[in-house]
C-alpha cells in the first residue's frame, strides 16, 4: 500500500465504525475526548473551545461568498456554524466518502442545503483558480500525505484578497503531545509525517500570503492568512 492508500483506509475505517467515537474526541463531548484532550494534547474546557473558535474567526460574520472547507471529515466541528451561514455557497471535500458521509447525514438531519460535497485530493483540487473567498483547513495538513501540493493547491483555488484559515497540529510545542503523534498517530495513519513548528508555518505562509498570522493553543497550530 503506498502512503495515499493507507490514510484512505485508517480514515476508512475511522469514518465507518468509529465517527461518534471520533466526534466525542474532537468535540470532548464525551469522558474518553475529555480524557485524550487533557492526556494527549493538555488542553481544558477553555483552551480546547480557544482553539476552534481562533481558527473559524476569520471568516466573516454573515459570510455571504464561496467557501472551500478540506477537509471536511464527519462535519462535526463545522456543520453546525454552516446551519446559520443561509446565504453562503459551501463546499465541502474530503478524501473518505466514509468520513463525509457522516457530514452529509448531519448536513440532512439539520436541514442544511447550501453544502455540496466532493470527494477528492487536496493535492489535486478540481476547481478553477480563484475560485473561492475562503478556504478552510481544520485539522488537515498533519494528515495530508503531500503537504507542499496541499499548500499549493489551496492556494491556488483561493481568489485574490481572499482567506486562508485553521488549524492543525503544530510539532515542537508541547512533548507529551510530540510522543503520541509519534507513537500512536503516525503509526495507525491519521498523521503524517513532516509536521510543521510554529516558525516553519508562519515563515512558509508569510512567503506565500499577503498577509500571514500563527498562533498556537498547546500544539494546536492555528493560523490566519490573505492572498
Ligand atoms: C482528522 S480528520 C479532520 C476532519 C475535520 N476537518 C475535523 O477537524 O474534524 C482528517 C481528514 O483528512 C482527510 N484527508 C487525509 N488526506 C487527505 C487528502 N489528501 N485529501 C483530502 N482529504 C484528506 C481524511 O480523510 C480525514 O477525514
Amino acid at each position: 500500500m503506498n502512503i495515499h492508500e493507507e490514510i484512505k483506509a485508517s480514515y476508512k475505517s475511522l469514518g465507518k465504525g468509529f465517527a461518534n467515537m471520533y466526534d466525542g474526541i474532537i468535540t470532548r463531548s464525551t469522558l474518553l475526548g475529555k480524557m485524550m484532550d487533557s492526556l494527549v494534547w493538555e488542553l481544558n474546557a477553555e483552551n480546547a473551545a480557544k482553539w476552534i473558535n481562533d481558527a473559524l474567526s476569520p471568516i466573516p460574520d454573515n459570510f455571504s461568498g464561496k467557501l472551500l472547507e478540506v477537509p471536511i471529515g464527519t462535519g462535526v466541528l463545522t456543520v453546525p456554524v454552516y446551519k446559520n451561514m443561509n446565504d453562503a455557497n459551501i463546499t465541502c471535500l474530503d478524501y473518505s466518502a466514509d468520513m463525509m458521509k457522516n457530514a452529509e447525514n448531519r448536513v440532512n438531519a439539520l436541514g442544511v442545503k447550501n453544502v455540496s460535497f466532493v470527494q477528492g485530493d487536496v493535492g489535486a483540487l478540481p476547481f478553477e483558480d480563484e475560485s473561492f473567498d475562503v478556504v478552510l483547513s481544520l485539522n488537515g495538513f498533519h494528515a495530508f500525505p503531500d503537504k507542499e501540493a496541499a499548500y499549493k493547491e489551496t492556494y491556488r483555488v483561493l481568489r485574490t484578497g481572499g482567506i486562508f484559515c485553521g488549524c492543525f497540529y503544530i510539532a515542537q510545542e508541547f512533548k507529551r503531545t510530540d510522543w503520541f503523534v509519534k507513537h500512536m498517530y503516525v503509526p495507525k495513519g491519521f498523521f503524517t509525517p513532516p509536521f510543521e513548528t510554529k516558525s516553519s508555518l508562519k515563515e512558509r505562509l508569510s512567503e506565500m500570503y499577503s498577509e500571514a498570522v500563527v498562533s498556537t493553543v498547546k500544539a494546536e497550530g492555528i493560523f490566519r492568512c490573505v492572498k
